[in-house]
């Protein structure tokens, strides 16, 4: 049976950093609610498109395995916040790495969008659909935030990751997972303002209001992230002590120590780096996996457990047997273009920008969402958390 094991990792964060600090100036927060509440101290905001993002990422991933894009033949382009939706983000990957025979898709499950990219590029190696793949975890928040309100502006960040499958023998690779959505809770996570149904409305795209109901989101993440631990534990016959590390999604510390808790892990088994990210959503689980390799956390031949969990509400457990090499095969040159603002000052610009469109922003606002999306219903909308 083919095995798809990972041969390359590469992550791009780009440069510019917006700290707690940062947030309070335009806020009413500061650096100890986030810290407190969170465990995030700093986040990273983006001066390119998220498609470029995500190509140094697959470069630095297909230099790690010596690999060139005409060796790929499967590009899956995980993330919520696409810098297009016609054509796909993944072919603007294939088309800059040179993998002409490749077969390139996006995917959307929000923060899980990487996890889920990873069982479908497994899945088609396993099937001999594909026998060399490229899965990304990208996201671009900055472009879509909502930085009026607190509730959501503190918690998330940009950045970028990719792996590479290659198909092997040896049992390696994604050996057990778990997907599920709580689809009855997806109305509590909603980004308004990207999608058909408000340029039906008049809304520019990227005009932007949360619907996020915290409190309920945790509760959904902390259930479904440790249940899916425990279940992908079970499928491949292992126990928490076999577990060499947990690379968890980071959306908030106080989740993740619930859940290691949860599924019998001390937190010294956890790979942490929420403080310095926040929430990448869909490029969480790939930067914290490739970071976990770059600081020695990741032995060769252990298994790694990584649960994550995302808009939806979609849940995901992955166990993963890592492969007998954790140093890439050849150094990257691949960088971003230069960034020459500070992150707080492309905040302000996209904040002044968002301004500009105020009445048509609260316009949508008076939306009410029946569950099909198609029929407004005064009665059916989401607890909407109202700019701080
Ligand atoms: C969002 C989250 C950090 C809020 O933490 P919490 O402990 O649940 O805090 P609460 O929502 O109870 O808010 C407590 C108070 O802090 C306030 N508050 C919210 N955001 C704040 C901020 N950035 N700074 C200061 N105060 C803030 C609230 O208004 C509230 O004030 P009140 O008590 O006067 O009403 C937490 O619920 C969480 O992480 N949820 C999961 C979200 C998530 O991960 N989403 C991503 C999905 S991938």
């Amino acid at each position: 049976m083919n095995h798809a094991a990972i041969a390359g990792w590469g992550k791009c964060l780009p440069p510019a950093i917006l700290t707690n600090q940062d947030l309070s100036t335009f806020l009413p927060t500061d650096d100890e609610w986030i810290t407190a509440r969170t465990g995030m101290k700093e986040r990273r905001v983006s001066h390119v498109p998220g498609i470029e993002l995500a190509i140094t990422a697959a470069q630095r991933a297909l230099d790690c395995a010596g690999m060139d894009g005409q060796d790929i033949d499967l590009i899956v382009y995980g993330s919520c916040s696409n810098d297009e939706a016609v054509p796909n983000c993944a072919s603007a990957v294939q088309q800059r790495i040179g993998a002409s025979r490749a077969a390139s898709f996006d995917v959307n499950t929000a923060c899980t969008s990487f996890m889920y990219g990873l069982s479908v590029a497994t899945s088609m190696i396993k099937t001999g659909i594909a026998r060399n793949a490229l899965v990304i975890g990208v996201e671009l928040i900055s472009r879509y935030m909502d930085w009026e309100n607190r509730n959501v502006a503190v918690l998330f960040g940009d950045g970028a990751a990719a792996v590479v499958l290659k198909s092997s023998e040896v049992e390696s690779g994604v050996i057990a997972e778990k997907l599920q959505c709580y689809a009855d809770s997806r109305q509590i996570l909603r980004v308004r303002g990207m999608g058909t149904v408000y340029a039906n409305l008049g809304v520019q795209y990227g005009l932007t209001r949360w619907d996020f109901d915290g409190q309920e989101i945790f509760r959904k993440a902390v259930h479904g992230m440790s249940e899916a631990s425990l279940d992908v534990m079970r499928r491949a016959g292992v126990t928490m002590q076999d577990i060499e590390v947990i690379v968890p999604h980071q959306a908030n510390l106080r989740i993740i120590e619930s859940v290691a808790k949860r599924a019998g892990a001390t937190m010294d088994k956890v790979f942490l780096n929420i403080h310095k990210y926040g929430n990448m959503s869909a490029a969480t689980t790939p930067v914290a996996l490739v970071e976990a390799v770059e600081e020695g956390r990741v032995k060769p031949g252990c298994l790694v457990l990584m649960p994550a969990f995302g808009g939806g509400l979609t849940m995901s457990a992955h166990l993963i047997r890592w492969g007998d090499r954790v140093t890439p095969l050849r150094a990257s040159t691949a960088e971003l273009p230069r960034c020459t603002k500070s992150a707080l000052q492309m905040v302000n610009e996209i904040r002044a920008l968002k301004q500009e469109g105020e009445a048509a922003v609260r316009r949508f606002e008076t939306i009410r969402f029946s569950e099909t999306l198609s029929t407004a219903s005064p009665d059916a909308g989401s607890k909407s958390t109202a700019p701080a």
